[in-house]
């Protein structure tokens, strides 16, 4: 064959407005393997262009209309890296300098050397290639940074929180034991006569509620500092886990208060189901901590969806909704120890705490896209092995 290394996979754009020239050229690089598509015009090339990108841009300089050097502008402003190759007349060595200074890989001048032309295209493609593995590089670096400069704050707040939290424990205790005994004072029968004893009852119980719910909070918060101190969760809690199971199980249990508002919850999994060796009581309070905050975000009649893939390395979970999103501010905060948008009632600001804590101490990471009232992604992604 003469298809040779990947040409198979690189996408061109021929624009020339010589009929002939343009099909001749089609044809014999597609028969060494190109995708070619064919624009006679520079509007319609941009038009194309917005359509579906393109790898490289074969491009006239003079054309009717949108001339070669505007297109090639046009091109190089638009997303996307894709390389041009300028087609310049015999004389028009102008005409190529003007389009290498405004961006274009290099030119070539007509009549085009066929040989030539795709050694131009391999290295135009080949330059292609590097600058996204650049750019590829440096994203993650950025998201990997990031991920240990929350990670470094998120245990600096943890760990004083914590500190808080056992100091807070001991005045709690007092006021519990307080309350407890004046309740045991108010039970005797001889002061059931005693004035106003409903108003002392009344505070006693907003007391015992009130005290109840920081002693909740604080021992979530303890718990959630000791799973990310101990780094790896307990080994012997590890079983190979049916991811698909495990979500099912996650959206019965959150589908009634879902159901109430309309809001449906749907599970896709690839075949066979993905599975992973893991702590599946914890990984299922991650996703419980998940689908009630995407259920509470989204308004009635919504939709959330959970989302399984593998490859033998790692399995990843999505949760998606499309509810009210989350602000660019409140995106840099959503892990921390009491971050909460909600009221009191509602929310304490521990369910991502403690999230990102087990997600941590599986091995894993947690990652958030999210845009103001288009909706919310989470990506957990775990490693599948032991
Ligand atoms: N899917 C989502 N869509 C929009 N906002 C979200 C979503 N998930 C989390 N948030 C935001 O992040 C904040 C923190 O979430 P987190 O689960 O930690 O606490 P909470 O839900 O407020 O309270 P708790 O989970 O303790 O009951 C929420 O108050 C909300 O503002
Ligand atoms: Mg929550």
């Amino acid at each position: 064959m003469e298809n040779s290394d990947m040409t198979d996979q690189i996408n061109i754009l021929l624009v020339d407005d010589e009929d002939d020239f343009r099909r001749i050229l089609s044809k014999r690089l597609t028969r060494r393997g190109f995708y070619i598509r064919q624009a006679d015009r520079g509007e319609n090339a941009i038009q194309m262009l917005e359509e579906e990108s393109a790898d490289i841009v074969i491009l006239d300089i003079k054309m009717p209309g949108m001339d070669g050097i505007e297109c090639l502008r046009r091109i190089k402003k638009m997303p996307g890296m894709t390389e041009v190759i300028m087609l310049t007349g015999h004389a028009d060595i102008q005409g190529g300098v003007e389009g290498i200074k405004s961006g274009a890989f290099d030119y070539l001048s007509k009549p085009v050397e066929l040989e030539h032309l795709i050694r131009k295209i391999k290295q135009a493609h080949h330059k292609m290639q590097r600058i996204q593995a650049e750019k590829e590089e440096a994203a993650f670096k950025e998201r990997v940074t990031q991920q240990m400069v929350v990670a470094e704050r998120l245990v600096a707040l943890g760990t004083m929180a914590s500190g808080v939290a056992h100091e807070i424990n001991n005045p709690l205790a007092v006021i519990q034991d307080s309350a407890g005994w004046l309740q045991q004072i108010l039970d005797k029968p001889q002061m059931q006569d005693m004035p106003r004893r409903d108003d002392f009852q009344k505070g006693l119980e907003r007391i015992e509620k009130a005290v109840k719910r920081a002693g909740k909070i604080t021992q979530q918060l303890l718990q959630a500092v000791k799973t990310q101190t101990t780094e790896m969760a307990d080994p012997s809690s590890f079983v190979e886990t049916d991811l698909h199971k495990l979500a099912q199980e996650a959206v019965t249990l959150v589908e009634p208060e879902a159901s109430l508002r309309n809001i449906s919850i749907s599970l896709t999994s690839r075949e066979p189901h993905p599975s992973a060796w893991t702590d599946p009581l914890q990984l299922l309070q991650v996703l419980l901590n998940l689908l009630s905050n995407s259920v509470q975000a989204t308004d009635d009649g919504g939709q959330v969806f959970i989302n399984l893939a593998a490859t033998l390395e790692e399995a990843k979970i999505i949760v998606k909704d499309n509810g009210c999103g989350i602000s660019k501010e409140n995106l840099a905060r959503i892990f921390e120890p009491f971050f909460t948008t909600k009221e009191a009632d509602q929310g304490t600001g521990m369910g991502l705490y403690v999230s990102w804590g087990i997600i941590t101490s599986l091995g894993g990471l947690i990652a958030v896209e999210s845009e103001v009232s288009k909706g919310t992604t989470f990506t957990i992604t775990l490693p599948v092995k032991k």
